[in-house]
C-alpha cells in the first residue's frame, strides 16, 4: 500500500483528482469505481473543475458505483443515484446511460445483486476504485464481518452506519435498514485502488488500517491482499 499524507481535505481532494485526471489522460474510456458519502465530495468538486476549466471529458468513461440503499428508488432524494447525479454526473459531461448504480428496488434482490456482479465483470473491473472508510473499517457497505470472498449482496447496515449517515435524512427513522454492495472481492477485482481518509473521525480507522491485520473485523484490512493499493491521508486522520 503507498501510503501519502496531505496537509488537509483540500489537498487530499486534489491529489485525488490528479490521480483520476491523470487516468482519463491515458485512456479516456476508462472505467472509474466511484463512492457516496462525504469523503469524496471534494474529490467530486475537482473533477468538476476539472471538466469546466480544463476541459477533462467524461464522454466515454463508465462509472460503476459501490452501493445504493435498499428500497430507495433512483427518483427518492436520498438514493445515492440522486446523490451522485447532484454532486458530480449532472455537472459533468457523462451520457447517463454510462453510469451505474445497484437498483435499490429490484426484485428479487438476489437477482440484482446477481446482475450488479455481472456487469461489473463485463464493463469492469474499473480501472481505478475510489473508497472511503466507515469509522468501522467498512468499504463499500461490507461491515465488520463481511467474508473476503463477498460478491454484491444485500447487507443490514451497522446502526453506527445508520447513525452516521442520518445526517443527509430528514430523521434517523428514515434511514434505509439494508443496502446493495459490491462484496470485498468484488471490489479486490479492481485494478486499482484509491483510498481516501481525513479528518480526526478518521484516525483510528487509518491507525488499524496501518496496523496490517488482515481480518474480517476490519474489512478494510482486506486491501493488504491488493497489490496497487494508494492511500491518501491529511494530518487529522494520520
Ligand atoms: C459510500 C460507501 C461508504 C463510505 C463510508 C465513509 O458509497 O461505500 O463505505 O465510503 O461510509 O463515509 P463518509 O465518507 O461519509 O465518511
Amino acid at each position: 500500500m503507498k501510503i501519502i499524507i496531505v496537509e488537509n481535505y483540500n489537498a487530499m481532494s486534489e491529489k485525488a483528482a490528479q490521480l483520476v485526471e491523470q487516468q482519463i489522460s491515458e485512456n479516456s474510456e476508462m472505467v472509474l469505481g466511484l463512492a457516496t458519502g462525504s469523503t469524496p465530495l471534494g474529490l467530486y468538486e475537482n473533477m468538476i473543475e476539472g471538466y469546466k476549466k480544463r476541459g477533462v471529458s467524461y464522454k466515454h468513461v463508465q462509472t460503476i458505483n459501490l452501493d445504493e440503499y435498499r428500497g430507495l428508488s433512483k427518483d427518492h432524494p436520498n438514493s445515492y443515484y440522486a446523490f451522485m447525479c447532484e454532486k458530480l454526473f449532472n455537472q459533468l459531461d457523462i451520457p447517463l446511460e454510462n453510469v451505474h448504480l445497484p437498483d435499490g428496488i429490484a426484485r428479487p434482490v438476489e437477482a440484482e445483486c446477481r446482475r450488479y456482479e455481472a456487469l461489473l465483470d463485463r464493463i469492469g473491473p474499473p480501472h481505478l476504485q475510489i473508497l472511503g472508510m466507515g469509522t468501522n473499517g467498512h468499504i463499500g457497505f461490507n461491515e465488520p464481518g463481511t467474508p473476503e470472498h463477498s460478491l454484491t449482496h444485500c447487507v443490514k447496515l451497522d446502526e453506527s452506519t445508520r447513525a452516521n449517515n442520518a445526517r443527509f435524512f430528514k430523521s434517523a427513522d428514515e434511514v434505509p435498514t439494508h443496502a446493495i454492495t459490491l462484496g470485498i472481492a468484488s471490489i479486490l477485482k479492481s485494478k486499482e485502488i484509491l483510498v481516501l481518509a481525513s479528518g480526526k473521525k478518521k484516525a483510528e480507522a487509518v491507525k488499524r488500517l496501518l496496523d496490517r491485520e488482515i481480518s474480517e473485523a476490519f474489512p478494510a484490512s482486506f486491501l493488504w491482499k491488493h497489490q496497487n493499493v494508494t492511500l491518501i491521508v491529511d494530518r487529522d486522520a494520520y
